[in-house]
């Protein structure tokens, strides 16, 4: 028999038992692998990998329900895993040293919690993750609505962007101060899902949601469909009023996701160039649209295409305090900083994860923080834990005044952004291109 005071204290631990207790969860293996990323002649390459595959597993989960991934480390070196958009506990971030310590080689963690909001995110390590992510570890984590828009299929890009040798091998020189103090390690060859592709296999009349992925180090996309008429109906996983991309390019910069509703609009038997005009002077072609002679239907659908809000705290712009973070450093028409201290947020370089914090956000406030890039390169700019509203750009108010995680910021541009300072703990606020962020360019946003 148990007392009544036992009664009550384990019925009191009953109901405090966090949601994922008992839910199934998963493993995660990090390690050493290889890829056919090139296809044809050339022997695999070495790469780093989830579970054996680059990129890794798309994980699949529903929009409010717990998730519990283990991850082990089969890595030479320690590493962690940060779920790059999502709204969770602090303790799940998967940030080195600050939120958590880093799983030792032959160790492991468990991550749980229950994503909030529905739409497209990633998850990479944030551990050395200019050299982790740039060999291969990164993959799709897709959080599904209960009511998704009616489409004939649902299709992700992981773009990922490598640097390899003439022997296909992947180039050692991860860190080097010239990709440190200029755009960032660009590659030489972009995957879309680990292979660079010829053709992508399309029918007339039919509806695709393509959800693309930036996990590149440093490459930002620009891409144009050429014939077709792609609507973007969310960023960052978060929706937005659905909208033809601005000058006709979808852009991504690293860590940025789109999703787009793309009607195969095309002739059947038809291809249609998908174009990386990012840089000037070095377009290419991504991949091609391969229409089969059959069509699936004579015209496109007429279903909405508008993906059901997310739970988000709409920040009081009337309320809201303002603060102002200014980026500094890098190639500046003569020598770069020294040491690795190359780039700065308010005049800091950080060195690791653990570090005072850049600034404290009073919780459940409104808060604007006005961004000024002071260099004369691009920054996607990207804070954990949170997303953000675009509210201004350059002193114009940002049109749809879209959510993100992740702003890339042209040379010398000015941002605002607005938010409610819900979930308290310490945050990562840095740049994404990750030699950026390694040569600095990090800070940490308390909110408490
Ligand atoms: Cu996608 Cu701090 O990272
Ligand atoms: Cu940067």
């Amino acid at each position: 028999m148990i007392d009544r005071r036992t009664f009550l204290l384990s019925a009191a631990a009953t109901a405090v038992l966090p949601a994922w207790a008992g839910a199934p969860g998963r493993t995660l293996r990090a390690g050493p692998g290889r890829a056919q990323l090139t296809g044809g002649m050339r022997a695999p390459t070495e790469v780093w990998c989830y579970d054996g595959t680059v990129p890794g597993p798309e994980l699949r989960v529903r929009q409010g329900e717990p998730v519990r991934v283990t991850v082990q480390n089969q890595l030479a070196e320690p590493t962690t895993v940060h779920w790059h958009g999502i709204r969770l506990p602090n303790a799940m971030d998967g940030v080195p040293d600050l939120t958590q310590p880093p799983i030792l080689p032959g160790g492991s963690f468990t991550y749980e919690f229950t994503p909030p909001d529905a739409g497209t995110f990633w998850y990479h390590p944030h551990q050395r993750s200019f050299e982790q992510v740039g060999r291969g570890l990164s993959g799709a984590l897709i959080v599904e609505e209960a009511a998704p828009p009616q489409v004939d299929r649902d299709v992700t890009w992981m773009l990922q962007d490598w640097r390899l040798t003439r022997d296909g091998t992947i180039a050692s020189d991860f860190g080097n101060r010239m990709d440190m103090a200029m755009a960032g390690r660009l590659g030489n060859t972009v995957t879309i899902n680990s292979a660079v592709p010829e053709a992508f296999a399309v029918r007339a009349g039919e509806r695709i949601r393509l959800r693309l992925i930036n996990a590149a180090n440093a490459r930002i996309f620009g891409l144009e469909f050429a014939g077709h008429s792609p609507m973007i109906v969310a960023w960052d996983g978060q929706p937005v009023a659905p909208h033809a991309p601005d000058d006709g390019r979808v852009v991504l910069g690293p860590a940025m996701r789109a999703d787009l509703i793309l009607d195969m609009s095309g002739e059947p038997g038809g291809r249609y160039a998908v174009t990386d005009m990012f840089y000037r002077g070095l377009e290419y072609r991504l991949v091609e649209l391969a229409y089969a002679a059959t069509p699936l239907r004579t015209r496109a659908p007429d279903a909405p295409i508008a993906l059901p809000p997310n739970p988000l705290a709409q920040p009081d712009l009337g309320a809201a305090r303002r603060h102002d973070v200014s980026f500094g450093g890098g190639m500046m028409g003569g020598q770069p900083m020294t040491g690795h201290s190359i780039w700065t947020i308010n005049g800091i370089a950080a060195h690791g994860h653990a570090m005072a914090p850049l600034l404290t956000l009073a919780r459940r406030q409104s808060h604007v923080l006005a961004l000024h890039n002071d260099t004369a390169w691009h920054h996607p700019m990207h804070l954990h834990g949170h997303s953000f509203r675009v509210i201004g750009r350059n002193g114009s108010p940002a049109p749809r005044a879209e959510w993100r995680d992740t702003l890339l910021m042209a040379p010398r541009e000015h941002a605002e952004i607005a938010l409610v300072a819900d979930n308290p703990g310490d945050w990562m606020f840095h740049c994404h291109i990750l030699e950026h962020q390694e040569g600095g360019m990090m800070g940490v946003i308390r909110v408490a």
